[in-house]
């Protein structure tokens, strides 16, 4: 959480924080990441078994190695909008019988030749949890349910049985399911209205319970802000007396979807966009909240959370994704994308889950060539969050002046601020206090004070470049990782269209 103080451009800014002033655990969740079956994603990128890095399974161990210094917790699979006409038992058994498919979300050919078990294995490898996706386009409930029991169950029963004669004996465990995926877009197979998904969802949901009542189930809504968001929230966080079973009395849905891209041609709309999900995190918030009181969910029923399960910068014009949608990401990118992980730190009461789309070369900071791997600019944001900004969310005050141009989408003006300095604080388990600022400002560094840092010896990351436009390209890159020390005393100056995070032992 921080709080903003607008200040004249001409006046010092300043960051006032007390690192046992905590609002919230900060799920490491929101540090998740998202596997489709879409251009290079898996195919030639977690997977790629003619490469000189493939392991035995045909996994590129450079991919798994990049991925590790993310410790990722959880990686959602397969779609997206992939999963809308997928059969899970087409993936699943000796690959030689496996039947090809055509693909209609993107117009490709589907090998089979990667699926369940594959994921499962590749998870395993990795050191990550997976979350699985259900067809609610061409699926049906049977399927649905057939997955479950192939996934998660110990009993002498046929999916059970049939996961064990294909090489496994121990069940997957999958505890995160979604009840499909951008059901409400033109572009699915098999859209829904938000009536008869919330119809269906709620049925899926009660049966899914039934079969496995530790499983957490993910509703699918829209992007937070809209009448099917409000409509589905409504219907499905229910209290439903039917679904007891196990001993539980189960809340049928556990987290809510929000899928936000943004992007924009100039930098200023650019690295502000993310603050449209800020926004949009705080009305899913409230839309659940008038659900309980409305529906009448007891208290004891933890409150529903929201799973971003994907967000990042993306503008499917310049990366469409029948072309497999390579993103390649500026300066500016990279600093939209620490705005984005601040709002997910900031609002961390309310996130049970975020994951970037996509983990490999599918609008990714990690890319793969016949060589190796390559870290795009938005890598080292997410890196320094992933690896520092967790424990507990640390309330900040924020006095700095406000960008005031044209922001993308239109509607952030009004509805949230736009300041210079965009800062997010955490306190992790062992006391260690980071403080996350990107200065958006394109050419002021600001000399800010710093309230609260009560440490000689800081730690300094920075990431900036030559100007926002700068790329990285394989064997050039522009944007990096800067490491400093900062004994603590006077001012900090924040440069110019940068992102600092500061490191210190309470
Ligand atoms: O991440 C790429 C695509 O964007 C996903 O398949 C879909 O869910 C979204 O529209």
């Amino acid at each position: 959480m921080a709080t903003f103080t607008k200040i004249a451009d001409n006046e010092t800014p300043s960051i006032t924080l007390d690192p046992t002033h905590t609002i919230s655990k900060i799920d490491d969740n929101i540090y998740g990441g998202f596997c489709e079956h879409i251009g290079r994603c898996i195919y030639g990128g977690i997977y790629e078994p003619g490469h000189a890095s493939a392991d035995k399974d045909g996994f590129r161990t450079d991919v798994l190695e990049a991925l590790r210094e993310l410790n990722i917790p959880v990686v959602r699979y397969p779609g997206g909008n992939f999963v809308a006409s997928y059969h899970w038992m087409d993936g699943i058994g000796p690959v030689d019988k496996r039947p090809k498919r055509q693909e209609l979300a993107w117009l490709t050919t589907e090998s089979n030749e990667f699926g369940t078990d594959e994921f499962m294995k590749w998870c395993e490898v990795l050191g990550t949890e997976p979350y699985m996706c259900l067809n609610m386009g061409t699926g049906t409930l049977d399927e649905a349910l057939n997955w479950l029991e192939y996934c998660n169950s110990s009993d002498d029963t046929f999916y059970a049985n049939l996961r064990r004669k294909h090489g496994r004996e121990e069940p997957y465990n999958v505890k995160y399911w979604a009840l499909g995926n951008e059901v409400w877009g033109p572009w699915q197979v098999a859209e829904m209205t938000k009536e008869d998904y919330a119809k269906t969802a709620k049925q899926w949901s009660k049966v899914m319970k039934f079969m496995d009542p530790s499983i957490k189930l993910i509703l699918c809504g829209q992007t937070g802000t809209t009448s099917w968001d409000a409509h589905v929230i409504k219907e499905c966080i229910n209290w439903d007396p039917a679904a007891f079973r196990a001993g539980t009395w189960a809340p049928l849905i556990d987290m809510v979807s929000i899928h936000i891209y943004t992007a924009a041609g100039e930098h200023y709309p650019n690295a502000t966009a993310p603050r449209s999900a800020e926004r949009a995190i705080q009305v899913t918030a409230a839309l659940i909240d008038l659900a309980r009181i409305e529906n009448g969910v007891p208290s004891n029923i933890p409150r529903q959370t929201i799973c971003f399960d994907e967000w990042n910068v993306w503008s499917p014009g310049r990366a469409p994704p029948e072309q497999g949608a390579e993103e390649l990401y500026t300066l500016s990118d990279a600093l939209a994308v620490a705005v984005w992980l601040n709002v997910f730190v900031r609002q961390a009461q309310f996130m049970g889950m975020a994951n970037i789309a996509q983990s490999v070369n599918v609008i990714s900071p990690l890319m793969t060539s016949a060589k190796g791997v390559i870290r795009q600019t938005t890598w080292y944001p997410l890196l320094l969050f992933c690896k520092y900004m967790r424990g507990h969310t640390v309330a900040v005050n924020v006095k700095s002046g406000e960008y005031g141009g044209n922001t993308e989408p239109g509607w952030i003006r009004g509805a949230i601020e736009t300041p210079w300095l965009d800062v997010s604080a955490a306190v992790s388990d062992d006391g260690w206090v980071s403080l996350a600022v990107v200065n958006i400002h394109d050419e002021r560094d600001f000399s800010t004070d710093l309230n609260g840092v009560d440490s000689k010896e800081v730690q300094v990351y920075t990431v900036t470049g030559k100007n926002t436009g700068v790329v990285n390209k394989e064997g050039q890159e522009e944007v990096g990782l800067e490491e400093s020390t900062w004994n603590g005393e006077g001012q900090f100056s924040f440069l110019k269209h940068s992102f600092t995070l500061l490191r210190w032992k309470a």
